[in-house]
């Protein structure tokens, strides 16, 4: 699912509210919080595992849990500092984990508490922080707090859930609409009420207004903490609470120019009810507040909202809220140099003024693969400007070696935002799914030769694959590690402030980060056609594995990092 329905681009994107004199003194405040110690989800990289599709090691095609903590050497091979599981807890899996059916449980598919024992103490031994995906906007149906809330209105679980009479004409409470098409309302026949799910009837939303709510959620948190898990990627956290008018949501003027990620109908809407509301900030606060109850943990939030709406996120020094609010503009925004530069310009004042830490995203398991997004031409272009931004990078399993959207065949289709739109094209999710490419060998090392997995493999694993890029000095995973190496080597990359230079060309973009009077400029051509910059200094890496001088024009869809 992309939530970014009624959103366009422009609304992502609005002209600048950021004045100079806001961005000089946000400049200023940057360079005295440098002086700090950056924690590590600062100064990390976070790895995004889709545990299905990692590493089988039980033979029924679908990866698990011994199978990541097997391939925990690579990913700390990669340089990156935490992993972030999506969702490994008891679920009926109608939409692979993010309907949940036991919060402190593991899914016999992926294995055993103690085998999550095992992967965290493998990752802690390696250096590799550890996240979960905490769901709390809904449940599974086969959740036993919503069992109990069928069981009638009289039930103690019942106001759990957000449920509502028929409108006076016997139809749906309104007009609200879910993000997998249909209404976001499902009749409870044998209570004759309306039951809210922002996603598949199969997912209640739970009732957040509720204080007993919050509590067992909260505990959930505690229960993982204190296994040791380092932070949490929090699902749909823009979308907690729902205005207490049930009004209807107000047609969307723009729908069909605002279609992000396939979801037309919900594009359809203005969320103005079902969305950011008020009460969600306070929920967040508090929730911050349990962070907190350990020590260096943190929360990375998933919200698909423009700058304005999403910066608030962070909170205030007084009452923080989320780590990091996800920033999903490098997918939202068109691949343009001068849009891109624009927006780095914008969020990275924007976020110091709010005292936020920035991020940046490229790809991750609702978004088609960034390599088919922004084309192989640019493939490396999108990488290094990931790495390279000042902010924690967020990097999708498979990315590294280049991996792309994989091509699947209707009767291969299971995600159910694709199955439940088919009239949309860019809805389902599978393409960017399919299992990691390890070798050559028939199952790519994923999974036992002559198992079917879950998602069919990509045709070209046997040239596209870890073990082949291994071997290669010039490959995409080589490449990714020079870029993670000298984020390590140079602490401007990580710490620096970030300045956008005017490259003299509109298809390139180039910026510095600063540190202590080390600087490094960052190029990046993103057209085919050479360019001639006024780089000076030492070239450190070039996307094409050589090291040109660094005054030298940049090469067609080159990116090239420089020293001094
Ligand atoms: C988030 C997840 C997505 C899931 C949805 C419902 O957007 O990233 O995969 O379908 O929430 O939980």
């Amino acid at each position: 699912m992309n939530p970014v329905s009624s959103i366009s681009y422009k609304k992502y994107f609005p002209a600048s509210q950021f004045s100079s004199e806001t961005i000089q003194s946000t400049l200023n405040l940057s360079m005295t919080s440098l002086q700090g110690e950056l924690k590590w989800w600062q100064s990390g990289i976070i790895y995004q595992i889709y545990p299905r599709s990692y590493q089988d090691s039980n033979g029924d095609g679908v990866g698990d849990l011994p199978g990541i903590t097997a391939r925990l050497p690579y990913v700390a091979s990669l340089g990156v500092q935490a992993v972030w599981l999506s969702p490994i807890f008891k679920s009926p899996m109608r939409d692979f984990g993010y309907d949940v059916a036991d919060y402190c449980d593991i899914d016999p598919v992926f294995g055993t508490l103690e085998q999550f024992d095992a992967l965290v103490a493998e990752a802690h031994r390696l250096g590799l922080k550890v996240m979960l995906d905490y769901v709390p906007n809904h449940t599974s149906s086969d959740h036993a707090w919503f069992q109990e809330a069928l069981t009638g209105k009289a039930s103690a679980k019942r106001d759990w859930y957000v449920w509502r009479d028929p409108a006076p004409d016997g139809g749906l409470p309104n007009n609200w609409k879910s993000f997998f098409g249909g209404p976001a309302w499902t009749l409870d026949e044998a209570s004759g009420q309306y039951y809210l799910h922002q996603f598949l009837p199969s997912q209640p939303d739970l009732n957040w207004r509720n204080p007993d709510v919050r509590a067992a959620m909260f505990d959930v948190l505690r229960f993982w903490m204190r296994r040791g898990v380092d932070g949490f990627r929090v699902d749909v956290i823009w979308l907690l609470a729902e205005d207490e008018r049930f009004l209807d949501e107000p047609e969307n003027p723009d729908a069909d120019r605002e279609v992000v990620g396939g979801q037309i109908e919900h594009s359809t809407l203005l969320h103005i009810y079902t969305q950011d509301q008020p009460e969600t900030h306070d929920y967040v606060r508090e929730m911050r507040r349990v962070i907190d109850e350990f020590d260096d943990r943190m929360m990375v939030g998933e919200i698909y909202l423009p700058l304005d709406k999403l910066l608030p996120y962070s909170g205030t020094p007084e009452a923080p809220m989320v780590h990091l609010p996800f920033n999903f503009h490098l997918i939202l925004l068109p691949w343009d140099a001068q849009t891109i530069r624009q927006f780095a310009d914008e969020y990275d004042a924007a976020s110091n003024a709010a005292g936020a830490w920035p991020n940046w995203v490229l790809g991750n398991h609702d978004q088609h693969r960034f390599k088919t997004r922004v084309g192989a031409a640019q493939y490396r272009v999108a990488q290094t400007l990931l790495l390279t931004l000042r902010g924690t990078p967020t990097v999708y399993y498979g990315d590294e070696i280049g991996m792309e959207n994989v091509p699947v065949p209707p009767e291969k289709m299971v995600d159910p935002s694709g199955l439940q739109q088919p009239d949309s094209p860019d809805a389902g999710r599978d393409p960017e799914r399919t299992p990691m490419q390890w070798e050559a060998a028939p199952g790519a090392g994923f999974t036992a030769a002559g198992t079917e997995p879950w998602l069919p493999l990509t045709d070209n694993f046997a040239q596209v694959n870890v073990q082949v890029q291994e071997q290669d000095s010039q490959s995409d995973l080589n490449y990714f590690r020079a870029l993670t190496r000298l984020r390590q080597e140079q602490p401007a990359l990580v710490g620096g402030s970030y300045r956008s230079l005017d490259s003299g060309h509109a298809d390139v973009f180039a910026f510095e980060r600063e540190l202590n009077g080390e600087r490094l400029t960052v190029w990046l051509n993103f057209r085919g056609e050479e360019r001639a910059v006024a780089a000076t200094g030492q070239t450190l890496l070039s996307s094409r594995g050589d090291q040109p001088a660094a005054q030298s024009p940049l090469r067609g869809h080159e990116a090239r990092v420089v020293l001094g």
